[in-house]
């Protein structure tokens, strides 16, 4: 086992937005876009942020419920107000709000329950002095910096801080930067030194070179091929709590998200944003949850998928690993299913649900699958687990999708 294959067995992983914007209750960019001002932020909403129900365990629960195998959590979101009691400066939650520290109790829940750890870093900080531009709709370049001083003193700030992170809470799997920062953070430099303290982290490609992860946002496009790839993705449509965000994919949006994923070789992270005092909104968990009874049945379909050359169909998804395939039928298709993309010879087909097997026909291009209960037991996708010879291997491949104009 190497030391980064936890990520590819995962595939489903909770991204966790919550900070002092939460108490503001309108996303986690309202302070930037509303132009709110240091004092204003500090007297309105850090102030306010107590985190009075935090419970990281609950949150670590909700997550393997679910059917996660990691958690990302926001440490510090652009608004730069760190969760742990940075030594580098006094804009954090050991000193203002809360008056103690988030990441370590976070990282202890997700251990104690079997899961990775992810951190969250934004290299952006609207209010810091030495940050060069708030405001920008697109990353500073050189010139954008107050003078060389000021550059170097900003990368002094937050190579400290992840120093911090990556050695004072024992062993990080993953370091998941965001965007939206300047250009020229010797961001090389500072991923080799993270390197140096966590010989196993992954690190996202949000900050440059060396990295691993190829991030998809809000959509499922992989990189470059044999490039580990993540989708992250909100369950409604911010990643900060959104008081008045009700637009919530539903589960069956989350099973087609998270299969799509899996069938291109990828993980989908999906986010929850925490009410201010850490309680997860109740949409949250009721759609993890049915996620989780579906996964509990089905994830075998999921855990450890390979790069699924199967994808044409009016029914559902598929995805491969090894010499199975997993048909996830989404659509009943009435009571035969036909799989015309298939060149292997099938050995045996049966249902997850019950795990009893079921009769099929084949000939060159089609297989027949008889007798399918209608409607089929599970409307969130019922699996179909196929034993192939040999590894997958598709009659046509799959180039372009092209409709002349
Ligand atoms: C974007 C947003 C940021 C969010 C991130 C998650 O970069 O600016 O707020 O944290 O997406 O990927």
């Amino acid at each position: 086992m190497q030391a980064h294959d936890w990520f590819n067995e995962a595939r489903f992983g909770m991204f966790i937005h919550w900070g002092a914007f939460s108490v503001g209750a309108r996303g986690e960019w309202f302070a930037n876009r509303e132009r709110i001002s240091r004092d204003e932020y500090i007297r309105l909403y850090v102030n306010n942020f107590r985190a009075e129900h935090y419970n990281p365990d609950s949150w670590a629960q909700l997550a393997k419920d679910a059917g996660m195998r990691y958690v990302v959590l926001t440490t510090r979101h652009h608004d730069g107000f760190a969760l742990w009691p940075t030594r580098t400066d006094d804009f954090h939650a050991g000193a203002l709000g809360p008056k103690c520290d988030l990441v370590g109790p976070f990282v202890e829940a997700c251990r104690r329950a079997g899961l990775k750890v992810g951190l969250y870093y934004s290299p952006a900080a609207w209010y810091h002095q030495d940050y060069p531009g708030a405001y920008f709709r697109d990353w500073a370049g050189n010139s954008d910096w107050a003078s060389e001083a000021s550059r170097l003193r900003f990368i002094e700030f937050y190579r400290a801080q992840l120093v911090e992170l990556m050695t004072d809470y024992g062993i990080i799997d993953y370091l998941w930067y965001d965007g939206c920062v300047p250009d020229n953070l010797q961001s090389q430099e500072v991923n080799e030194e993270m390197l140096k303290l966590q010989p196993n982290l992954l690190i996202n490609k949000r900050n440059g070179s060396p990295c691993h992860v190829h991030i998809s946002e809000q959509a499922v496009k992989p990189g470059p091929k044999g490039m580990l790839w993540e989708a992250c993705m909100t369950l409604n449509r911010n990643w900060g709590f959104h008081a008045g965000d009700h637009h919530w994919k539903n589960s069956s949006e989350v099973i087609n998200l998270l299969t799509n994923t899996a069938n291109k070789g990828g993980n989908l992270l999906l986010n929850i944003g925490p009410h201010s005092d850490g309680t997860i909104p109740i949409p949250s968990v009721n759609i993890l949850q049915e996620v989780g009874t579906w996964m509990k049945t089905n994830g075998e379909a999921i855990y450890g998928s390979e790069n699924c050359p199967f994808s044409w169909n009016n029914w559902g998804r598929l995805t491969c690993r090894g010499n199975k395939v997993y048909l996830i039928v989404m659509c009943s298709p009435g009571d035969t299913l036909y799989l015309s993309e298939i060149r292997n010879r099938v050995i045996s087909a049966r249902m997850l649900e019950d795990g009893k097997t079921i009769s099929f026909t084949q000939d060159k291009n089609r297989l027949i699958i008889p007798n399918l209960p209608v409607p089929l037991p599970d409307p969130l996708g019922t699996v179909i687990e196929l034993e192939i010879e040999g590894q997958p291997e598709p009659i046509l491949e799959q180039t372009s999708f092209w409709i002349p104009g």
